[in-house]
């Protein structure tokens, strides 16, 4: 599985232009939907179980996942507390609900921090062959979104490695994928990094 991640990530990210074209927070990303659609749709190849996306914003990648989780008869679970942290509000919920009315029967929204004992419930009580962790950016959230899916058996994906925090949530990533030991993928061209995660 690590070659096939290695290759799409690989693929796309020759094509990301130079991050110093772009602020900060965009370099790295201008693939990244690309590479999110055929990695999600490598995992649900591959893997039993739904997708979980934490952090959606107004659905871009929540209805990339739900066109693939209808493809293979899956779920998409979201969880964001759209509570004006982070770019997200209630008028930005309003736009996700519209953005993703047409696969409202597959999506199961969870609007809560995820950081909070219910959302872990929500995580650590389903199966998911694919999650995108993409919530709150400080280490603290990071770190723990990425233990509450470890356990979880598929690919995982960690966003905003790239310029985050100075650089801590990279550090978290390659942290907890040796504790957890998660074959990773990251590569410093995409925003981005990729666990293989074969459960505890
Ligand atoms: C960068 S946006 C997500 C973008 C989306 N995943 C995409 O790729 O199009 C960040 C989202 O994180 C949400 N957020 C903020 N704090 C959060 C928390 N503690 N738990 C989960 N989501 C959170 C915000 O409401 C916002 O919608």
């Amino acid at each position: 599985m690590i070659e096939e991640v290695s290759a799409i990530v690989t693929r796309w990210a020759e094509q990301e232009p130079p991050h110093e074209d772009y602020a900060p927070h965009q370099g790295g990303s201008i693939h990244q939907r690309s590479r999110l659609r055929e990695m999600a749709e490598l995992a649900l190849q591959n893997y039993d179980g739904d997708i979980l996306e934490i952090g959606c914003h107004i659905g871009l990648t929540t209805s990339i996942f739900a066109e693939l989780a209808k493809k293979y008869d899956r779920r998409v679970v979201v969880i964001d507390p759209w509570n004006g942290l982070q770019e997200g509000d209630e008028s930005v919920y309003q736009e996700f609900k519209r953005a993703t009315k047409q696969y409202e029967d597959i999506i199961d929204v969870n609007r809560m921090l995820s950081q909070s004992p219910e959302a872990k419930t929500v995580i650590s009580s389903g199966k998911f062959a694919f999650c995108w962790i993409d919530g709150l950016h400080t280490p603290f959230a990071c770190m723990t979104d990425i233990r509450s899916c470890n356990g979880q058996i598929g690919i995982q994906a960690v966003d905003d490695l790239s310029w985050s925090s100075e650089g801590a949530l990279k550090e978290c990533f390659y942290q907890l994928a040796n504790q957890y030991g998660y074959e990773h993928v990251y590569d410093e061209r995409c925003r981005e990094g990729y666990y293989i995660c074969k459960g505890k």
